[in-house]
């Protein structure tokens, strides 16, 4: 028999570059501080590299990889190295690098219960575990009349908390004959930018979304946001979601969710809280004050993908009752019907986001779950939440720096008392010398550094650097 023609790569070969490709990740890890932690590219200059045409001819595996330390790595800014002080983190971890890895190998596509069982089971589970681990209320477990989902990310949980309220709101009207203009969403001024995204997408309209002051703090005022209300209900407009975060993107402020509960349970609007960064660190005891009143949100989420040692994607997404979320989003072709969708025994995730596919993630966070314990993963967080107290006390005691909100955990908003413009050139000095990377937010209209400490691998020698390094560079300035 002649062999069949085939491109394909055999298994063998497989093995032999996977190790070549593990290997490239784990010398990556091991000379990550070697490289300037910003990209230093300027705009096209990574695609002047790469071949305006797709090759006709397929290429050496060995010559693809070696184009990854020629092209791709000059244009990258590494978000795993233990310099990276910007943003929130993106961290990543051996374990989740490998289930994700495991997920690709699989190449399931989990969309039914039954097209992978064990795609939908060990996610419920997983999430069904971070309950009792994050101090969340037991009306969010799956063993009850709640349960959790993975999303792709905050913004989209966001989004399925909307439309779900939505539907709430209008007796599943809006889903058939669409949004009459009446309906108001509400959240703060800090409130991360998803939320008004998500208004525009759902047909809310971002006029139709109120931006309530916040106090001192950056924290919503629960009294202005019932005024508002108030003052939507009598004009005959119709409230119905108002969205809490707990950890605000600018400067991790917490909304008051208790009160902010109590406002919603008065005028029968979805609470949904967004704790993308902060929800994390509610695996510690100590710091469980984020979740305050989470008891009362009808929805909840939390970015693994930030602080919780888990490859982007994964954002952990929770209601208090399934049954609003499923009826807003099912839809079931006939392409889809089988046994076991029928017997109402299964869950069939496609029904709890957007998207029909989905991948693998929950083997990544059970990966990471099973490696750290939670016992690892406290450690590494009481840890960057030390070391940030720490960064602002040294803040504190220079009196050429001034702390700009309140830090409870591990982001620091600090200045230096001079103009915007001198502030903003220390920040671009900073990361053009590649030693370290941080970036900027505006409060109380004033140009404001960020540093946040939850990169994997930051540990003090990192901190104490930038510290030096920020000391250094306002010397430069000659700023006394
Ligand atoms: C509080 C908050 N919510 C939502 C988001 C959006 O996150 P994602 O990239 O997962 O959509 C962010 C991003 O930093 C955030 O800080």
């Amino acid at each position: 028999m002649p062999e069949t023609k085939s491109f394909h790569m055999s298994p063998e070969e497989f093995r032999r570059q996977g190790h070549a490709v593990v290997d490239w990740i784990a010398d990556y890890q091991k000379r990550i501080e070697t490289f300037p932690v910003l990209s230093q590219v300027q705009p096209g200059e990574i695609r002047s590299k790469v071949p305006s045409d797709a090759p006709e001819e397929g290429e050496a595996f060995e010559k693809i990889l070696g184009d990854i330390d020629r092209i791709i790595l000059p244009g990258i800014t590494h978000w795993q190295s233990p310099n990276f002080f910007a943003y929130f983190p993106a961290n990543a971890s051996g374990p989740a690098i490998l289930g994700d890895l495991l997920s690709s190998g699989l190449g399931v596509q989990g969309m039914l219960w039954s097209t992978s069982p064990a795609c939908t089971e060990l996610e419920t589970r997983v999430l069904d575990w971070l309950v009792p681990a994050l101090g969340l209320p037991n009306n969010f477990l799956s063993t009850g009349k709640g349960g959790g989902v993975i999303q792709d990310t905050a913004s989209n949980a966001t989004l399925v908390a909307l439309l779900a309220a939505r539907e709430r709101a209008t007796k599943f009207a809006s889903n058939k004959q669409g949004c009459t203009g009446r309906l108001i969403a509400y959240c703060s001024t800090q409130t991360h930018s998803s939320m008004e995204k998500a208004a525009k997408i759902a047909g809310i309209g971002s006029d139709n979304l109120r931006h309530i002051e916040v106090d001192e703090n950056f924290a919503m005022r629960p009294e202005a946001l019932s005024r508002q209300i108030e003052a939507d209900a009598a004009a005959g407009l119709l409230p119905f979601m108002v969205c809490a975060t707990v950890g605000t993107t600018s400067s991790l402020a917490i909304d008051p969710t208790l009160e902010i509960a109590r406002v919603c349970r008065d005028n029968h609007i979805w609470l949904h809280v967004d704790a993308a960064m902060s929800g994390t660190a509610a695996l510690c005891p100590e710091f469980r004050f984020v979740h305050d009143g989470v008891e009362f949100a009808d929805s909840y989420c939390f970015n693994p993908h930030k602080w919780m040692f888990t490859n982007f994607d994964c954002n952990c997404f929770y209601v208090a009752d399934r049954r609003h979320l499923i009826e807003t989003l099912t839809v079931l072709p006939e392409y889809l019907r089988n046994r076991a969708t029928e017997s109402g025994a299964v869950i069939d995730y496609r029904d709890w986001h957007i998207p029909l596919g989905r991948r693998f993630r929950a083997l990544k966070l059970w990966f990471v779950l099973r490696h750290y314990g939670l016992e690892g993963l406290r450690h590494h967080i009481r840890e960057h939440v030390r070391l940030a107290q720490e960064f602002a006390s040294w803040v504190r005691g220079d009196r050429r720096f001034e702390i700009a909100a309140p830090c409870r955990l591990n982001l620091i908003c600090f200045r230096m008392r001079a103009s915007d413009s001198v502030n903003h050139r220390l920040m671009e000095n900073l990361n053009r010398s590649g030693d370290l990377f941080l970036t900027h937010t505006k409060l109380d209209g004033k140009f404001t550094l960020r540093l946040c400490v939850g990169q994997t691998n930051t540990q003090a020698q990192h901190v104490e650097r930038a510290w030096q390094r920020i000391q250094e560079g306002a010397a430069k300035l000659g700023i006394s």
